[in-house]
């Protein structure tokens, strides 16, 4: 990272971002790497940091160490770091150079790729940001051996997702080897780093192919508007649900759903639910304890962004690797599902 800094931008001062618990763990041994940084940002580890209360403080201290839009805004932490840091880096000085070391799995294979970013507000998720594209990513799986094992999991549904989008022969890799991918040991490194890196490679072919959403890109939202009700639901409270552990779950209701509309045969759901239960994730509503009812929760499907005027827009498939946009669905027949689904 130092030498691509040095090499890229030799004059530029670096403006690290980084939460509570990756400052722990990583802060010093880069900082040391970096002997450039010039400032570190803490901010509280978890994603009500995604917010303009936290934007505004870290603006507020790139404009104190008085940076430049040629200085260089180094992300390093998981996807709230990175969602955040990149929006502030959008917005400072109408945007300054951004780099981002993903610690998450699930930022390595997925909010660090695409340019996103964003924050909360007490309306939804996601709801206000910036396209972002980062300068350069960084991407070191050593990073993970201090990732909690509970998030690693929650990142892994997110790789399972791009088998599940268009690519049936990565889905049936990771039904083999995710015992490798899991294991964090020598062996399982290869393993490891094929799976970050097929993901990645999907995630930027589908963004460069529609960088905006205009199309294809919603297919990396299966699963996530069943998934974000349920994290809304939860008040996005981490005892209660974390977002891929949400996502999980909403790609299982996605396939049940297309199995119930007859899209698909419902073996090819339950193959889904099989492999993420093996990993420990969660597959149903019942998994996560005290959830609204499903009127609540079709009403926060409802509020999620992916709804264009009022029409419920769902990621169905017809098979593994075979997911497609469905528009306007039927908001009784997700009614009567998520009755079905919530005694499941
Ligand atoms: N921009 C996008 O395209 C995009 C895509 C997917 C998700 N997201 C966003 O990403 C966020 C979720 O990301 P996340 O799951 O990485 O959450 P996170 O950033 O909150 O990280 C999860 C937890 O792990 C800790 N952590 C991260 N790396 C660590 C490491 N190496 N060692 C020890 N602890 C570590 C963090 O401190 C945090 O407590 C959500 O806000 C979601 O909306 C964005
Ligand atoms: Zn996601």
């Amino acid at each position: 990272v130092s030498r691509y800094i040095n090499t890229h931008f030799p004059k530029a001062r670096v403006a690290i971002v980084t939460d509570s618990n990756v400052n722990k763990a990583h802060g010093d041994a880069l900082r040391h790497a970096l002997n450039n940084a010039h400032i570190t940002i803490e901010i509280p580890a978890g994603e009500t940091s995604k917010s303009f209360a936290m934007l505004e403080f870290v603006v507020d201290k790139l404009l104190e160490a008085k940076c430049e839009r040629g200085d260089v805004l180094l992300a390093i932490g998981g996807g709230v770091v990175g969602d955040l840091a990149g929006f502030a880096a959008s917005i400072m000085k109408r945007g300054m150079n951004f780099v981002q070391i993903p610690t998450s799995l699930l930022a390595q294979v997925d909010s660090s790729v695409g340019g996103k970013t964003g924050i909360n507000t007490k309306r939804g998720k996601n709801l206000v940001g910036a396209f972002m594209q980062p300068k350069a990513v960084f991407i070191d799986i050593t990073m993970l051996k201090t990732l909690p094992p509970r998030e690693f999991k929650a990142g892994y549904a997110e790789v399972v997702k791009y088998g599940l989008i268009n690519d049936k022969a990565f889905f049936e890799w990771l039904e083999t080897n995710h015992t490798a991918v899991f294991s964090m040991s020598e062996n399982g490194k290869a393993a490891l780093i094929h799976a970050i890196s097929t993901a990645c490679q999907a995630k930027a072919d589908i963004v460069s192919r529609d960088e905006t959403e205009q199309g294809e890109r919603a297919l990396l939202n299966l699963g996530h508007t069943f998934g974000h009700a349920l994290e809304a639901d939860c008040q996005y409270n981490p005892a209660r649900i974390i977002h891929g552990e949400a996502v999980s779950i909403g790609m299982v209701l996605a396939f049940r759903f297309s199995s119930k509309l007859g899209l698909c045969d419902v073996s090819v759901a339950n193959r889904v639910e099989a492999h993420l239960k093996t990993t420990g994730l969660p597959t149903k509503l019942r998994d996560i304890k005290g959830l609204g009812t499903p009127e609540e929760l079709l009403s926060a499907m409802m509020q999620d962004k992916k709804v264009s005027r009022g029409q419920l827009n769902l990621i169905l498939a017809t098979g593994i690797g075979e997911s497609f946009i469905a528009k306007n669905i039927d908001c009784d027949k997700v009614l009567a599902f998520l009755h079905e689904e919530a005694t499941r």
